[in-house]
């Protein structure tokens, strides 16, 4: 791969200086470029220093190659069982940069070069390609991505659970039942499975809320955030509400996150030590504790762990007042770990005879590259990592289909031509702006921080402490990262894992996994039979 890049780098020179210069001459295009940058990273990285000893040997490819293969032979047989479980984890603003960065660091943090590494769902059989711009945005929200991948169709940017007839802030029109779209958890729901989900950010955020929520906001999370934008929360039911008192939201049998604010009359403090914020003196963990006297709600880690799933009835994690903390910046004896929700929410769910569908988010991943902060973005992209191979090792391919996407890319980009075992965090060792300074693999195009003196030039980042709160380059000027519109990867194990290739719609996904698990209105693989 470096050879090809220095071949990319080697004919874009050729083309410039208008020679043709053979592959080999190496000594001549030296020469040519001119630029002691680029000398230099020709010299320090092309001169063989960072190549593992034992990839020199072309057999280790070859090796590679012949391992591939097999693997892939071995995909004549397809999984066609029906799929009694479905279990859908969502990585929040994961974009193929940041699988690949997470990657990079998950081998580097084993003391190894990195770029090698796999993450556990990277060894799932079937891969695709998922387009996740929306009826009216060429980039996509959270909201409307999750009314996309949950509930199988494309709609506006900020609302949820809506067709595309239904505008921003429109609240007649989003409590119109005409203008609802189900989503995958309720097929689930009417065919007898459990359901539920699990986020890092608020129960009533946008993402989880594709569930069971129908709104024309996203930021409706509460009666208070409904009167903020100027509309009646009697005519337009906030989603805190709509989860603990509507189908299907009121019959999850797991819910587990952070935002106890929403729940709680601003009279009320929660067990984080904050006020709530609901205006219409509801406390709604009381109505749900109500409608489930067997269900248990969780305050910290402690007490979800401690738990006998075989005891209760339903699961209400509820970890923070607002978003759960970055996990590296955490106290991890109160925060539970995305892994560690997943396992407790698998054991409950385990025991119904009719299977489950469960939806589980890595929700910081969107929040800290929002931040630039790239380094807690990485590592959240890890947590999830952890969640999906706990998940993939307590259930069987036989009969658990497991899908692993991204509701929408962040512009994080992986740039220059570092060495081998480059750490992906830092700064790029072999190449420096026309200013002579180094830069960082690792940049934003956009967010808060841009590093430049009064004059504009940037400020030598070898003198900037950085550690993992550090906020990335952003080379415009806003004070919040925005997503981007590439696509995003889909990866699937288990039952119909075949069907999730090709470059296809968002919004396909929920009835391929509904296909697999036989609910929903659509075809299904027990109409096939
Ligand atoms: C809301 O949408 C309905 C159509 O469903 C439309 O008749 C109405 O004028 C809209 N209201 C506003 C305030 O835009
Ligand atoms: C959980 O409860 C079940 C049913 O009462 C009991 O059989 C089991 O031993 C309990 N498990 C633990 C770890 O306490
Ligand atoms: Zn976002």
């Amino acid at each position: 791969m470096l050879i090809q890049i220095l071949l990319v780098a080697i004919a874009a020179i050729a083309l410039v200086e208008g020679h043709v210069i053979a592959d080999d001459d190496f000594h001549n295009v030296y020469k040519l470029t001119g630029q002691n940058s680029n000398r230099a990273f020709i010299e320090d990285i092309g001169m063989g220093k960072y190549t593992p000893e034992e990839e020199k040997d072309p057999e280790f490819w070859r090796n590679l190659a012949r391992q591939e293969l097999q693997q892939n032979l071995k995909k004549q047989r397809l999984n066609m069982n029906k799929a009694k479980n479905v279990i859908f984890f969502l990585g929040d603003g994961m974009s193929l940069s940041t699988v690949a960065a997470a990657r990079m660091l998950k081998g580097q943090q084993k003391g190894n070069t990195g770029e090698e590494e796999v993450l556990s769902f990277e060894k799932f059989p079937y891969t695709g390609l998922s387009k996740t711009y929306c009826t009216d945005s060429q980039v996509a929200d959270s909201a409307c991505t999750a009314t996309a991948y949950l509930c199988g169709v494309k709609a506006n940017i900020v609302t949820i659970g809506v067709s595309a007839n239904v505008l921003f802030n429109n609240c007649s029109a989003s409590m119109d039942p005409k203008n609802h779209v189900s989503s995958i958890a309720q097929w689930a729901q009417k065919a007898g499975k459990s359901t539920g989900f699990i986020t890092t950010t608020t129960l009533t955020h946008a993402s989880p809320s594709g569930t069971f929520a129908h709104v024309a906001n996203r930021m409706y999370e509460s009666d208070t955030d409904v009167r903020s934008f100027g509309r009646d929360p009697e005519e337009c039911m906030d989603i805190a509400t709509q989860l603990v008192t509507q189908e299907p939201g009121r019959n999850f049998d797991i819910l587990m996150g952070g935002g106890m604010s929403k729940f709680l009359p601003n009279t009320i403090r929660d067990c984080h030590g904050n006020l709530g914020i609901r205006e219409d003196g509801k406390n709604l963990l009381s109505t749900w504790q109500g409608m489930h006297p067997e269900g248990i709600i969780a305050t910290n880690r402690e007490e979800l762990l401690s738990l006998n799933t075989s005891k209760v009835s339903n699961i209400m994690g509820i970890f923070q007042s607002k978003y759960m903390d970055y996990r590296l910046l955490s106290d991890p004896v109160k925060q539970p770990t995305l892994a560690e929700m997943t396992e407790v929410a698998l054991k409950l769910m385990q025991r119904n005879d009719e299977g489950y569908f469960i939806f589980i988010e890595g929700g910081l991943i969107d929040v800290a590259h929002h931040a630039t902060k790239a380094a807690i973005s990485l590592d959240e992209t890890l947590e999830f990592d952890k969640a999906i191979e706990l998940a993939r090792k307590m259930t069987d391919p036989e009969d658990t289909l497991i899908v692993v996407s991204s509701d929408h890319a962040h512009p994080l980009t992986i740039s220059g031509y570092p060495g081998r075992g480059t750490d992906i965090l830092g700064l790029n060792q072999h190449d420096s702006d026309s200013n002579g300074l180094k830069y960082l693999t690792l940049n934003y195009p956009i967010g808060p921080k841009q590093y430049l003196d009064d004059k504009g030039n940037r400020l030598d980042l070898e003198k900037i402490n950085r550690d993992s709160n550090f906020e990335y380059p952003g080379y415009i000027n806003t004070d919040d990262g925005r997503h981007s519109g590439d696509d995003v990867g889909i990866f699937a194990s288990g039952p119909f894992d075949h069907l999730f290739t090709g470059v296809i719609e968002q919004s396909t996904i929920p009835h391929l996994m509904a296909y697999a698990a036989c609910i929903g209105d659509g075809p299904t693989m027990c109409d096939a039979n």
